[in-house]
């Protein structure tokens, strides 16, 4: 008999062999597709992240058109910036604006605990589960160093100047706001674990932009000191442009981890002794032509050798990605058998 959705995905997150590689993508659920911009034409982003039911109807609209094995609940990583005060806008063009950026100690003094919109992830997983119970959902949050650098920066940037100017200038104050992070951001995992969440993926989106040794001093501690407050599910890290440090990674102590689309995933996977891996299709390949995308992605299935993989892509599916290219990658996974599966 073939094992449950839930089954399948545990097992390959446990790095236990599976009948066939499960699959779900990062922003599967977003502007490429026309249902979602249909609900966007109606609410902002951020009233769709605060509303439970609309977020619910999102998170589930690419299920209904790919043949995905998981979702990932429907919110943001910036509602934990928002739940210490530091209120978040999206500019079109623009992209996030953070009020009051935290430069010294005074700014992180100035940070208030509390809860904002943060409930609304753990409520938007409880109504998935009630209406599609068949599929795991995943829940996420942003890693302590990625938020720290919006937090510090007030917006997203290439050079990241003031967060890194922040993090060298004094290293204590940057050590106990990552604390701070990583305590909010572990209870945030925990609640959305304990409202039904099959598995937690941290994103260390920029963690990447620091020189590996700092990646070690900052970003990995933080990382590891969220994860430990998440109990009862299994642990996903994913930090972008990782090849510098990749062989630290397992100090996260995570079950799992994400590989972006730049790496050799079967080199990701040894350097990592073996550990199970997600990833890794470059997201910009799935504007490639049919064939070349069929081919690149058994290329991906490949390199994971068909056990302790869950594919995905290397970072979050674009705005600009076609529909059929989502398509003939979720098929071509479907259809693929891992050594020895019957
Ligand atoms: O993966 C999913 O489908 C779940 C939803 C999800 C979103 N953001 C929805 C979203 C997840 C997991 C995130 C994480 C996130 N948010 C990250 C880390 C992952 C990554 O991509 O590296 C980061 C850095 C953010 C912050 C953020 N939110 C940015 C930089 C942007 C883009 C701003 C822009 O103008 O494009 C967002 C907005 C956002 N988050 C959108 C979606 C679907 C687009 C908003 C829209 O509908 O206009």
């Amino acid at each position: 008999m073939s094992p449950t959705a839930h089954e399948r995905l545990a097992r390959a997150l446990a790095g236990e062999a599976v009948d066939r590689v499960p699959a779900w993508l990062m922003r599967q659920a977003g502007r490429y597709l026309p249902e979602y911009r249909e609900v966007r034409a109606r609410v902002s982003f951020l009233e769709l992240c605060r509303d439970a039911d609309l977020a619910c109807e999102v998170t589930i609209q690419p299920l209904d058109r790919f043949p995905l094995d998981a979702a990932i609940v429907f919110s943001d990583i910036l509602t934990v910036p928002e739940a210490l005060g530091q209120p978040v806008e999206f500019t079109a063009g623009h992209g996030p604006v953070l009020a009051d950026p935290v430069r010294d100690r005074a700014g992180i003094a100035a940070l208030r605990r509390g809860q904002g919109h943060l409930p609304v992830a753990a409520e938007t997983i409880r109504r998935f589960r009630a209406a599609r119970p068949e599929v795991p959902i995943l829940g996420f949050a942003g890693a302590p160093l990625t938020l720290l650098f919006y937090m510090v920066e007030g917006s997203g940037s290439r050079d990241w100047v003031h967060a890194k100017r922040f993090l060298y200038a004094d290293p204590e104050a940057a050590r106990q706001l990552l604390d701070l992070l990583a305590d909010v951001v572990g209870e945030h995992l925990q609640a959305q674990v304990e409202a039904g969440a099959a598995a937690v993926q941290l994103f260390d989106t920029w963690a990447g932009a620091l020189p590996a040794e700092d990646v070690r001093r900052f970003a990995l501690p933080a990382a590891a000191r969220a994860l430990s407050h998440v109990r009862g599910a299994p642990r996903i890290y994913f930090a972008k442009d990782a090849a510098p440090f990749v062989a630290s990674l397992p100090e996260v102590g995570a079950e799992a981890y994400g590989v972006d689309g730049r790496m050799d995933l079967a080199e990701a996977r040894r350097a990592l002794g073996d550990l199970p891996v997600q990833g890794n299709l470059d997201p910009v390949l799935l504007h490639a032509p049919r064939d070349t995308i069929v081919a690149r992605t058994r290329a991906v299935l490949e390199a994971g050798g068909g056990r302790g993989h869950v594919f995905n892509l290397g970072h979050g599916l674009l705005p600009t990605t076609p529909i059929e290219g989502v398509q003939a990658m979720l098929e071509t996974v479907r259809a693929w058998r891992p050594p020895g599966a019957a």
